[in-house]
């Protein structure tokens, strides 16, 4: 018999975010990435400060091979991200122009990225990360202390969100637009977030603006609570847009215990909380508004966790590329 891959089990793209240095020279990593998945999300290729490290000096090489390993794949490219408080350059951390000349870069690097991947990366991450998390307000400049907000926030005004959108849109009117955040995964328990994404959804629309879709993140833990999952989830597809599962991991050690052992016990609840994710996405999105799930790379021999020294192990490919308990129970789901 043949050996079922995620792709393959799934009527949905099913994705994962890759890293550059991994993909060009590890080969295990890559056959796993060519085998198993149909999407692929570079996790910081096509970020602002890897492209445009110096001011309209564009380096597309990183994101390019992404794109060239994709298409030899038969995947589909999901582009992250273009407007983020995160991972920018120096130069536009420490820029001290105007309001226009602020829009002057905004709209620039919006613009040259999508034309650069147009007919190739045919869905963007427009806005991340752009809401507070304690009050759903939009995040601004050293709300919390210095570099804790969004600098386009402060410099170009609430709307930049409207405007990006537009920028996107005008650049490759084919290409399907996206609000991402963290934090809307959890209905009941941080409402305010929920709420001020399906307004920013509002605001885009209500100026005759481009939306297609909600990336929901979801790096979440063994606690987080599957009623609330379910019904953010529910919240979200009433919009009647796409609905990307963009980021998901499944933390077993979110306080970082250097003590935590990932036992049997902890490998079944993760590999029940991976099923319980993709059969609820099945069930409470519809067919035409399922974009995919996305987890957040997929191996514990290369994640976030793992690269930042933490004893936690969120994926669905052990440290050694094995299949885990995880993995199974995710194919399971789809
Ligand atoms: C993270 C990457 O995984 C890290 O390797 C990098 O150092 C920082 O960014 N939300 C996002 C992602 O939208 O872009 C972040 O990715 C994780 C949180």
């Amino acid at each position: 018999a043949v050996t079922p891959t995620l792709r393959n089990s799934a009527s949905f793209p099913v994705g994962t975010a890759v890293d550059d240095s991994p993909m060009n020279t590890n080969k295990t990593y890559s056959t796993i990435l060519g085998n198993e998945f149909s999407s692929i999300t570079p996790e910081s290729a096509m970020k602002f400060d890897r492209v445009e490290w110096k001011q309209n000096n564009f380096d597309f090489s990183a994101g390019d091979a992404m794109v060239d390993f994709a298409l030899s794949h038969n995947q589909r490219v999901h582009g992250h991200t273009l407007v983020w408080q995160h991972a920018l350059p120096n130069w536009v951390k420490s820029f001290s122009g105007d309001s226009t000349a602020w829009e002057g870069i905004f709209k620039n690097h919006i613009t040259a990225m999508v034309s650069h991947y147009k007919g190739k990366v045919k869905s963007w991450d427009v806005v991340n990360e752009a809401i507070d998390d304690n009050d759903g307000s939009l995040t601004d400049k050293d709300k919390y202390g210095p570099g804790t907000g969004s600098l386009w926030r402060q410099h170009l005004g609430a709307n930049y969100i409207v405007r990006a959108f537009k920028y996107a849109h005008e650049a490759d009117p084919a290409s399907l637009l996206f609000y991402n955040d963290y934090g809307n995964d959890n209905g009941g328990w941080n409402d305010a977030k929920i709420k001020s994404v399906i307004s920013i959804v509002n605001s885009v629309k209500n100026a005759g603006g481009t939306i297609s879709g909600i990336g929901i993140q979801m790096h979440i833990n063994l606690t987080t609570d599957n009623k609330n999952i379910k019904e953010s989830l529910r919240q979200f597809a009433a919009t009647g847009l796409l609905i990307h599962i963009s980021e998901l991991d499944i933390s077993v050690n979110p306080s970082n215990n250097p003590l935590f052992v990932f036992s049997e016990n902890f490998k079944t609840l993760q590999a029940e909380k991976y099923q319980f994710l993709a059969k609820t996405y099945r069930e409470v999105v519809p067919k035409v508004q399922q974009f995919g799930i996305t987890t957040w790379q997929f191996s514990d021999a290369y994640s976030e966790a793992t690269l930042s020294g933490k004893n936690d192990f969120r994926l669905l490919f052990d440290m050694n590329y094995q299949k885990k308990a995880a993995y199974d129970s995710y194919l399971k789901g789809l």
